[in-house]
């Protein structure tokens, strides 16, 4: 029998390990007894105090930034002789942090929780070593509906999806990979998600439309109807539309918000939007204008704090239904000054055409006294 018990299967195996208080306890429960959160970053850290978690629905467990490979034993354990006890705790959510964790004691216990009625997975601050162990033979793991992934790094690099995917049922709908290492996935060993309504590749700021176009692996996620690359460094939507367009991804709704978008060059190729798109997020993307080739029917569109000096008019705009203008520089109720916005002043421009008047005035003398000299 392992010794050493995991500070994740000490609580879904162990739970009538016997109990004495003493000194402060890394783990915490909350009043009712809902939420319960755990930090071991003691040097010597309690590991059993992580049972007062055992009647809690959400669970949170850091590791302090150390190594879970002492727990590795725990890999050899066949989770079918634990399930009746598995069953029986009452936690759906589960976030783990903060730690090193080899690969075959991660996917060991996501096997295990294959008998829980774990609903929501959050991985956070971790680094992933080592080689994984070979896929499981049937379908395996807890039946997920949100994955949410944060700066967790993986010794496998690119496969890592694909190596996660074995290990949960496939009925996720909500993905989140934020802070990623990679995201450049190797499509033909990933599966398909049937059931994934939501991907969120928000906060991954070194994607750019290329990644976004390697990270979307076609006809992987026929359910998507929700995209957000929020903060993912996106430049044009131009390109975001190309790299929807070769993934044939069909989202009814996209944010490319927080992302620096320039105007799309001139002469750039057309690009034909997903047809079912119906809400685009353009908010805080330091626009000045609004971006040419926008899908022309929208039911909603948000250009909020952006940089747009002058209302936009009917023809630079798709067709919308719900439009948010809210934050830009035309909407400030202060009078332009000369320093502000010169373009925008009436003097200036007045200055401008008559300039433009005089010149082409000048042309005209110029060419007549040509004409004359001829
Ligand atoms: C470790 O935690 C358990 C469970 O909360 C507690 O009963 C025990 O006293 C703690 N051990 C030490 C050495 O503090
Ligand atoms: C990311 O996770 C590593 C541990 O794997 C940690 O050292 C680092 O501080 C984390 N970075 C951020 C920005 O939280
Ligand atoms: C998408 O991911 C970002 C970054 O992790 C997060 O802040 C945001 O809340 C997520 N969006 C949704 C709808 O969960
Ligand atoms: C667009 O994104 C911004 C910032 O990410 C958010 O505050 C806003 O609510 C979003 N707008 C819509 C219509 O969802
Ligand atoms: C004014 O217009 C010129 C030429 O179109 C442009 O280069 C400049 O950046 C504009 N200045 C401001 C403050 O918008």
């Amino acid at each position: 029998m392992v010794r050493t018990p995991c500070l994740l299967l000490l609580l879904l195996l162990w739970p009538q390990m016997h109990v004495s208080a003493t000194i402060p306890e890394p783990c915490e429960v909350d009043d009712n007894n809902f939420r319960c959160v755990c930090n071991f970053r003691d040097p010597q850290p309690n590991w059993s105090s992580a049972l007062n978690c055992i009647s809690a629905v959400e669970v949170e467990i850091r590791g302090g930034g150390r190594s879970l490979q002492q727990f590795i034993k725990i890999a050899d354990i066949d989770p079918k002789q634990y399930a009746h006890l598995i069953r029986t705790l009452p936690f759906e959510r589960l976030t783990v942090g903060d730690a090193q964790v080899p690969a075959p004691l991660l996917f060991a216990v996501l096997r295990a929780l294959g008998y829980s009625r774990l609903n929501q997975l959050m991985l956070e601050d971790l680094e992933v070593t080592g080689t994984p162990p070979p896929p499981p033979l049937e379908a395996t793991g807890p039946a997920l509906s949100t994955l949410s992934i944060r700066n967790v790094s993986w010794a496998t690099g690119g496969a890592w999806l694909a190596e996660l995917q074995q290990w949960i049922l496939p009925d996720l709908k909500v993905l989140n990979i934020a802070q990623a290492y990679s995201l450049a996935f190797s499509c033909a060993e990933l599966r398909t998600f049937p059931a994934l309504v939501t991907l969120n590749l928000s906060d991954n700021p070194g994607l750019g439309e290329h990644g976004l176009t390697v990270a979307l692996c076609p006809h992987k996620f026929p359910a998507l109807r929700e995209l957000e690359v929020r903060n993912a460094g996106m430049k044009m939507t131009n390109g975001v539309c190309e790299a929807l367009a070769a993934a044939g991804v069909q989202p009814h709704h996209l944010d490319l918000s927080h992302n620096s978008l320039r105007a799309t060059a001139p002469g750039a190729r057309k690009c034909l939007w997903p047809s079912a798109l119906s809400s685009l997020n353009l908010s805080f993307a330091g626009l000045e204008q609004v971006p040419k080739g926008l899908p022309a029917k929208l039911s909603v569109l948000d250009l909020s704090f952006n940089r747009l000096n002058r209302e936009p008019r009917v023809d630079e705009l798709p067709q919308v239904g719900s439009l948010t203008l809210d934050g830009n520089p035309f909407l400030d109720p202060r009078p332009p000054t000369h320093q502000e916005d010169p373009n925008n002043s009436g003097v200036v421009s007045a200055c401008a055409s008559s300039t433009l008047a005089l010149g082409m005035s000048g042309a005209l003398a110029l060419l007549q006294g040509a004409r004359a000299f001829a």
